[in-house]
């Protein structure tokens, strides 16, 4: 089920046409608090005064032309000069290839700069999302290159891939901040864990080494998952080498596990939450169901009256 829902996520027939069905649409606001900015602004209003660190993410990737990126970079400063204006700043999670990485690397390069240079004077932080593995070392390199200009940018590494425990000890030196998930793609077993306890156990062998970095102020680690249990699990070792819970911030998806979220807030970590918007969601939607397919049940059940 979640290699044909992720067939589906990347089939250009499909993408066309399911976003035009009406219990589609309906079934993606569980997600997603709306298409425009001010509903995501609206949304995070009420997650705020909760107590949460807030990020944004416009959905959109792989530009048809590099034109379009000049749109997505005007359109993420204007965000964020909004965002600035609250208590506490919203933070941007941006895809590299919505700012042209597969067109033009250079231009993305400077999109990228100058959202970051931003995000440094607003005392806010500019993420960098991970795709899929074709862009990873891309990704890394154009990471490299912000971090030596920029304080507050972040990278995201995907547990799954083979490669990340190598990835992570290049990063280290630069005292990055790390945005840990397990992976969203699919990636074949060459490159990739495919067994979930395998994925699990990388994801906190990773954590774990990025959670030490953080413990002597040299890296800043965000869990961006929403399995609660392996958090717990993380922070038990964590905390027995004495890293303390309010290093472990913890990101969760808009409308995903809102109450696990609440539950470790009230044990002590950081909570963030990811809120997406934007028409372009069908990809990103259908990355979401392949994640739990028991989400296509609850999709079916809006064609009901
Ligand atoms: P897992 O899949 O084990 O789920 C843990 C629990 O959460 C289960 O109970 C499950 O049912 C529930 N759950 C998980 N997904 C759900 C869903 N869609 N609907 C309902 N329940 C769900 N990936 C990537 O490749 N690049 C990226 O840049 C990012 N960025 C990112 C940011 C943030 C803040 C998060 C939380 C996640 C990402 N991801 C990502 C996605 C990530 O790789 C992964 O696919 C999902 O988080 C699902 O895995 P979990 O870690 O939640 O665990």
């Amino acid at each position: 089920m979640r290699t044909i829902l992720l067939w589906m996520a990347r089939n250009p027939w499909l993408k066309e046409r399911l976003p035009r069905l009406r219990f589609i649409r309906k079934a993606v606001r569980r997600f997603m608090p709306g298409e425009d900015a001010d509903a995501a602004f609206a949304a995070a209003a009420a997650l705020a005064a909760s107590g949460h660190g807030i990020l944004f993410t416009r959905l959109g990737e792989n530009l048809a032309a590099l034109a379009e990126a000049d749109e997505v970079a005007a359109h993420y400063h204007a965000i964020m000069e909004r965002g600035a204006t609250l208590a506490r700043p919203i933070e941007l999670s941006v895809k590299p290839t919505q700012l042209g990485l597969d067109i033009d690397e250079e231009a993305c390069f400077e999109h990228m700069a100058g959202l970051a240079a931003r995000a440094d004077v607003a005392g806010t932080w500019l993420w960098v999302d991970m795709e899929g593995s074709a862009y990873v070392e891309r990704t890394i390199v154009l990471y490299e290159r912000l971090r030596a200009a920029h304080r507050n940018v972040g990278i995201c590494l995907q547990a799954y891939l083979r490669r990340t425990p190598t990835d992570l000890q290049r990063l280290l030196p630069l005292e990055p901040a790390i945005r840990l998930v397990k992976g969203a793609y699919d990636e074949p077993s060459d490159i990739a864990w495919r067994r979930r306890a395998e994925v699990d156990g990388a994801y906190q062998a990773a954590a774990l080494v990025v959670a030490e970095a953080a413990r002597e102020g040299k890296a800043r680690l965000a869990l961006g998952t929403h399995d609660s249990g392996l958090v717990e699990r993380i922070a038990a070792f964590a905390e027995a080498a004495g890293v303390s819970r309010d290093r472990l911030e913890v990101h969760m998806l808009y409308g995903i596990r809102a109450g696990e979220l609440r539950r470790l807030q009230e044990a002590g970590y950081p909570p963030f939450t990811l809120i997406a918007y934007g028409k372009h969601w069908y990809p990103w939607y259908m990355r979401r169901l392949a994640e739990r397919p028991a989400n296509v049940g609850f999709a079916l059940r809006q064609l009901l009256p």
